[in-house]
C-alpha cells in the first residue's frame, strides 16, 4: 500500500511539473504503458493472496483512473494556455485603417480619345489606324503634296536614316493623320466612313507645340456627300463633345493639297476672368481644317473620283482636350508628373457614354 501512495506522490507532481503535451505523454508511458510501473505492480497481483489482491486491485485500479484523470486534466490546461498565448501574442487589430493606395488615373488625351470615338460611333463612323513612321508616299505624295511642294517644308518633319547610297526618300515620323485617309480607302474601298486618332511628329516647340502631339483624321467618301454633311458632322461632334446646347462654327476659306475646296473651322467662344466658354461669346478659337477630298487624292488611294466624293477634316486632340477640360499649357501633358496627372487625369470608370452625358 505504501508504495502505491508513494507511486501516487511521484506521478501526481510530475504531471503537475509537465511543460509540455510530449513530457506528459512520457509520464503516461512510464506509469500506464505496458511495461509502465503500474502495469508491472498490477502484473504482480498473480502472485498474492486472494485478500491481497483484492485491496492492493481496487487500490491500484483507483490509481490508473485517478492518474488518467489527472493527465486529461494536464493536457487541457496546457492546451488553453498555448491558445492564450496565441490569442496574445498573434492578437491583430482588424478595425486599423488599411494602408493608403494610390490609383493612377486616365490622361486627358486618352479620356478625349475616348469620348471623341464615342461620338462619332453613334454618327457611324469607325476608327482606322496606320503606322507612326510613315513613308513619304502616305505622308507626303499621296495627300497630293509632292516633292517640290512648299507644304512640305511647313511640316517640320522629322526624318528616319537610308542606309548610306540608298537614294530613296527617307520614310519620315508621320506630321498628320492624313496618310490614314489613303490607307483606310486602299483597305475598305468607298464608300467609308472612318475616324482615325493617333500621335503625330513635328519639330516644333512651345506653350501649345510639342514635338508629338495627337490628332483625330475624319474621312466620308460616298455618293451625294457635300459641305453641307461636314457642316452637320462637326457641329454635331462639338455640341457633344462641349457638352453644350448649341454651338456656332465658322467656316473660314483656306487652302490643303488634299482638299478642294479648303476650310479651316472655328468655334465660338468667350474668356471671361481667364475661363474659356464655348459657345457664346466674341472671340473664334480655331479647332481644325477641313474640306472635300481631293480627286487626286481619291486617284491616289484607288477610288474613282467620278464615282465618289467626300469630306475630311484633321483636328488637334490634345487641342480639344484643352479647350475642354482647361488645361493652359500643352508641355505638360507629356512631362508625366503625377501631380499633374492626379490633378487633370480621370478616374478609370468615367468611361464616356452618350446616354448619360460625357462629363464626369
Ligand atoms: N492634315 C492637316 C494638318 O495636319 C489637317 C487637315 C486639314 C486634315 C484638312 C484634313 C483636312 O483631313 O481635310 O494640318
Amino acid at each position: 500500500m505504501d508504495g502505491i501512495d508513494t507511486l501516487r506522490g511521484k506521478y501526481l507532481e510530475s504531471i503537475t511539473g509537465a511543460g509540455d503535451e510530449s513530457a506528459l505523454e512520457e509520464i503516461r508511458l512510464a506509469a500506464l504503458g505496458k511495461k509502465g510501473e503500474i502495469s508491472l505492480k498490477m502484473r504482480e497481483l498473480g502472485k498474492m493472496t486472494p485478500e491481497e489482491r483484492q485491496t492492493t486491485g481496487a487500490a491500484l485500479n483507483r490509481l490508473k483512473d485517478e492518474l488518467d484523470a489527472a493527465l486529461r486534466a494536464r493536457k487541457t490546461s496546457l492546451a488553453d494556455a498555448a491558445l492564450d498565448e496565441r490569442l496574445r501574442s498573434e492578437w491583430l487589430d482588424v478595425t486599423l485603417p488599411s494602408r493608403p493606395r494610390r490609383f493612377g488615373t486616365i490622361h486627358p488625351v486618352s479620356q478625349v480619345m475616348e469620348e471623341l470615338t464615342a461620338i462619332f460611333a453613334d454618327m457611324g463612323f469607325s476608327v482606322a489606324e496606320g503606322p507612326q513612321v510613315e513613308s513619304d508616299w502616305y505622308n507626303f505624295d499621296a495627300l497630293n503634296i509632292p516633292p517640290e511642294h512648299p507644304a512640305r517644308q511647313e511640316h517640320d518633319t522629322f526624318f528616319m536614316h537610308r542606309a548610306e547610297g540608298d537614294n530613296r526618300p527617307p520614310h519620315v515620323l508621320r506630321t498628320h493623320t492624313s496618310p490614314v485617309q489613303i490607307r483606310a480607302l486602299e483597305a475598305n474601298g468607298a464608300p467609308i466612313r472612318v475616324i482615325a486618332p493617333g500621335r503625330v511628329y513635328r519639330m516644333d516647340m512651345d506653350q501649345t507645340h510639342t514635338p508629338m502631339f495627337h490628332q483625330v483624321e475624319g474621312l466620308a467618301i460616298d455618293k451625294g456627300i457635300s459641305m453641307a454633311n461636314l457642316k452637320w458632322v462637326l457641329e454635331e461632334f462639338c455640341r457633344a463633345f462641349f457638352e453644350v446646347p448649341s454651338v456656332e462654327l465658322r467656316f473660314r476659306a483656306s487652302h490643303f493639297p488634299f482638299t478642294e475646296p479648303s476650310a479651316e473651322v472655328d468655334i465660338r467662344c468667350s474668356w471671361v476672368n481667364g475661363q474659356l466658354k464655348i459657345g457664346e461669346g466674341d472671340s473664334w478659337m480655331e479647332i481644325l481644317g477641313s474640306g472635300m477630298v481631293h480627286p487626286k487624292v481619291l486617284q491616289a488611294a484607288g477610288v474613282d473620283p467620278s464615282k465618289w466624293q467626300g469630306f475630311a477634316f484633321g483636328m488637334g486632340i490634345d487641342r480639344i482636350a484643352m479647350l475642354k477640360y482647361g488645361i493652359p499649357d500643352l508641355r505638360a501633358f507629356f512631362e508625366s508628373d503625377l501631380r499633374w496627372l492626379r490633378h487633370y487625369g480621370f478616374a478609370a470608370l468615367d468611361m464616356p457614354d452618350l446616354a448619360g452625358g460625357l462629363s464626369r
